[in-house]
């Protein structure tokens, strides 16, 4: 089977089509979407009508899945691997993932081993909004100035789930707080992540997750932090995603930011199954010294 693939920006983002992801690939096949994800990082499958066994059997050829034990309260009933982002009701109470993602962030940053592919796979859709949008950090990193470049090669920055809690999720269940937080203590990240496949380098810092460099205090960090978030995620570095039903977008975390803006309001139902590929180990723990 010969894939098509057609550019979706000048950044990043890749329609594939030709693809019938209810069945296994041939090797060949799977050979040819690979490379399309390493080049253009954000694939999309538009059309792809799935069960969860076919998203999860389609995942676990990029590697082993994460079955979100860390973070258990939203996973699918019966399919352990398939994270619920939804604005429908669970358990009869309003869903605490409806508002996931506000910020432009790289999946499981603050842990030692992070997301390396995450696929989100369309269900429901609001009729207008509900985008997600995406940022190409090998742009970021490659048009920063060569002292700059130099300066970050040689840091680290500390990403931490309870920077975010602490910040942002203060409606949520104080308890499934806590339990993230001693699940995911804080991580030292490379400000400058080498990609394990293409050798590039990217940048590796979010809005969400990063509260400092490694060594610096976060006021003295502030005002280069907030530089590179913002450069990071340039338009002309961006994607935005108008999503269809049975769209299914699979992006590369070690490259790409990604958030999901507040473009609609929950009166229509969205709906999504993510699914995340286990990357390799990056980062070290963290701990602050003195
Ligand atoms: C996320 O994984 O951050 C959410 C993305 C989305 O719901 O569009």
């Amino acid at each position: 089977m010969s894939i098509k693939v057609r550019r979706l920006s000048y950044a990043l983002g890749a329609s594939v089509t030709g693809v019938d992801l209810t069945r296994p690939l041939d090797d060949a096949t799977m050979a040819e979407v690979h490379k399309a994800w390493l080049e253009h990082l954000v694939l999309v499958f538009p059309g792809q009508d799935l069960t969860p066994e076919q998203q999860i059997a389609f995942g676990k050829r990029f590697g082993p899945l994460d079955d979100h034990k860390a973070v258990p309260f939203y996973r699918h009933p019966e399919y352990p691997e398939i994270y619920l982002i939804t604005n429908h009701k669970i358990g009869g109470k309003s869903s605490e993932t409806k508002d996931t993602g506000r910020l432009w962030h790289s999946d499981h940053s603050f842990t030692t081993r992070p997301t390396m592919a995450t696929m989100l796979y369309c269900r429901e859709i609001p009729p207008v909004g509900g985008n997600t949008m995406f940022a190409n950090t090998y742009m970021a990193y490659d048009t920063l100035s060569d002292t700059l470049k130099g300066v970050l090669e040689k840091l680290e920055a500390v990403h931490s789930i309870a920077y975010y809690t602490a910040g942002h999720l203060q409606d949520r269940n104080p308890e499934q707080i806590a339990q993230m937080r001693k699940a995911s203590p804080p991580v030292a990240q490379p400000v400058v992540r080498v990609h394990p496949e293409t050798g590039r380098k990217a940048l590796y810092v979010s809005e969400m997750m990063t509260s400092h460099f490694v060594g610096m205090t976060p006021e003295e960090s502030r005002g280069l932090l907030q530089f590179l978030f913002g450069h990071s995620v340039r338009p002309e570095f961006t994607y935005r995603h108008a999503w269809n039903v049975n769209d299914l977008l699979m992006w590369d975390n070690r490259c790409v930011l990604h958030m999901a803006p507040a473009d609609y309001t929950h009166e229509h139902p969205r709906h999504m199954h993510r699914l995340t590929v286990l990357g390799t180990p990056c980062g070290r723990a963290y701990e602050e010294a003195g």
